[in-house]
């Protein structure tokens, strides 16, 4: 529709992607590629049927440490589109002290907004830097010779003095365009702005959350508070033209257009991925109506008429959530799907299972992934000099160490790697300051030397893994 037309992600490309960070889970990796592809194709069908089509919400089960949390973060970058991730656990029920349901529609639709301002701000790049550049310009003209700030001091063959010629303007704007002019300082006039206020403590009680945000926007356009101020400011010629190209691009850009596309944006290709569903699940079954059940019992039927389908106000206007995809994640291990109310289980209809992790799965997370847990050691000591350099025994036995913990204390999955990388690395990590220079060759008889006290004792392992 009015989306600039980019390419999107077929389903295969989406599961390579997810491919390069998260390894195995299938399943779930098709479900949400699909998803994400089928927002696309419900924007090209026929006007008639656009409507009808209603988002396939996704519920992602599996145990804890599997890659649920992992999937969504990466899912963002690949989306195209508003996504935010939010934790069903943080949202109380309207009229408790928390985060209504609502703001998550609130927040995407900030996001979106930010979004489509950031594409129109970049059509008119050119122009704001064109802009900005004369904006300095006229400051190095203006400052009189000498004085801090003015340009010609640093003249290359001697000082001139400036008469604002247009020669000499040009012959500065290439000087200005080729960097030569970079870290010299001048003074500019920027727009004071900067983050609002913080006003967080009115946070509590139903529809605050709103009413904060209008008056922190009422504060913000206020003179004085950064709304409209400019503040004269000393900085360098090159910070200067990125403030002023920033603020030229805010002036060329149609607001009211942002605001058009932007909610447009949200309502047909939002997405809001529900982490933690489990825990606002009845623990008591369904019929539980005690304690903290009372409030995930509400959380619940907050949730429904957003799921379902229903009109958000934001201060930037109403938005439709009808086409709004949710996916859903818990672990489900002390409740399960069913224990949700069936309203909201029956706006789920996919479910995907992710599968608990073995072996074998480990020592593939610990070699694929782009920016595996070895990876990061290994650029982490890399700053201090010193190379680490892990055999394939030693990754082995790092994940048959990992898979052990987790089989004879608790299943924590992929985390446990963490654990344990950390307790076989802590030495290394401690004096590497002093190993400048040196290379650690990380054999399965280091890690075993590491470990083995640790995996003995039971009581110990607790602890430490
Ligand atoms: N399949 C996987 N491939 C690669 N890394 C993984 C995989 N599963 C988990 N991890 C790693 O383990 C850690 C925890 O994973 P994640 O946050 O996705 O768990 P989760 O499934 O959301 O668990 P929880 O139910 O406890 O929230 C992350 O650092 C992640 O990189
Ligand atoms: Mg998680």
């Amino acid at each position: 529709m009015s989306h600039p037309e980019r390419p999107v992600f077929t389903p295969r490309e989406v599961v390579s992607e997810l491919d390069r960070d998260i390894v195995g889970q299938d399943k779930a990796k098709r479900a949400v590629a699909i998803a994400l592809r089928n927002r696309w194709r419900r924007r090209h069908v026929p006007e008639h049927l656009r409507d009808e089509i209603a988002p396939k919400n996704i519920i992602m089960i599996g145990p804890t440490g599997v890659g649920k949390t992992e999937i969504a973060r990466r899912l963002a970058r690949l989306a195209q589109a508003p996504f935010i991730k939010v934790e069903a656990s943080k949202f109380t029920e309207v009229g408790y002290v928390g985060r209504d349901v609502e703001s998550m529609i609130r927040d995407l639709t900030e996001l979106a907004i930010n979004m489509v301002k950031h594409e129109q701000a970049e059509r008119v790049e050119a122009q704001a830097a064109r802009k900005a550049e004369d904006r300095v310009l006229d400051e190095l003209l203006k400052a009189p010779g000498g004085r801090k700030g003015g340009y010609f001091a640093v003249g290359p063959d001697g000082a001139i003095a400036p008469t604002g010629g247009s020669e000499d303007r040009e012959a500065l704007r290439r000087k200005l365009r080729d960097g030569e002019l970079d870290t010299h300082e001048i003074e500019i006039d920027a727009q004071a702005g900067g983050p609002g206020m913080p006003l967080g403590v009115l946070g509590g009680g139903p529809g605050m959350e709103e009413i904060g945000q209008q008056i922190q926007d009422m504060f913000s356009k206020l003179p004085g508070l950064g709304g409209g101020k400019t503040r004269r400011k000393s900085v360098t010629v090159k910070e200067a033209m990125r403030l002023l190209t920033g603020e030229e691009a805010d002036k060329l850009v149609d607001m009211e257009r942002v605001v058009e596309l932007a909610l447009e944006r949200v309502q047909q290709s939002g997405i809001i991925f529900l982490d933690e569903v489990d825990k606002i699940a009845l623990s008591g079954g369904r019929g539980g109506g005690q304690g903290p059940d009372v409030s995930r019992g509400g959380v619940q039927r907050d949730l429904l008429p957003i799921v379902e389908g229903s009109t958000v106000s934001t201060k930037h206007g109403m938005v439709k959530t009808d086409h709004i995809l949710f996916i859903a994640a818990g672990a489900f291990h002390e409740t399960k799907v069913s224990d949700l109310i069936p309203e909201l289980q029956g706006r789920f209809p996919i479910r995907v299972e992710l599968d608990a992790l073995g072996e074998a799965e480990f020592l593939r997370i610990l070699q694929e992934p782009k920016s595996s847990l070895i990876k990061q050691y290994e650029a982490l000591l890399a700053t201090e000099q010193v190379t680490l350099q892990f055999s394939d025994d030693a990754l082995a036995e790092i994940a048959r160490v990992a898979y052990e913990a987790n089989t004879r204390l608790e299943n924590i999955g992929a985390r446990r790697l963490h654990t344990v990388l950390e307790t076989v690395l802590e030495d290394i990590s401690f004096k590497a300051p002093e190993m400048r220079g040196q290379t650690v060759q990380v054999d399965a008889a280091l890690v075993r030397a590491r470990l083995g006290g640790v995996l003995e004792d039971e009581d110990l392992s607790r602890y430490i893994l």
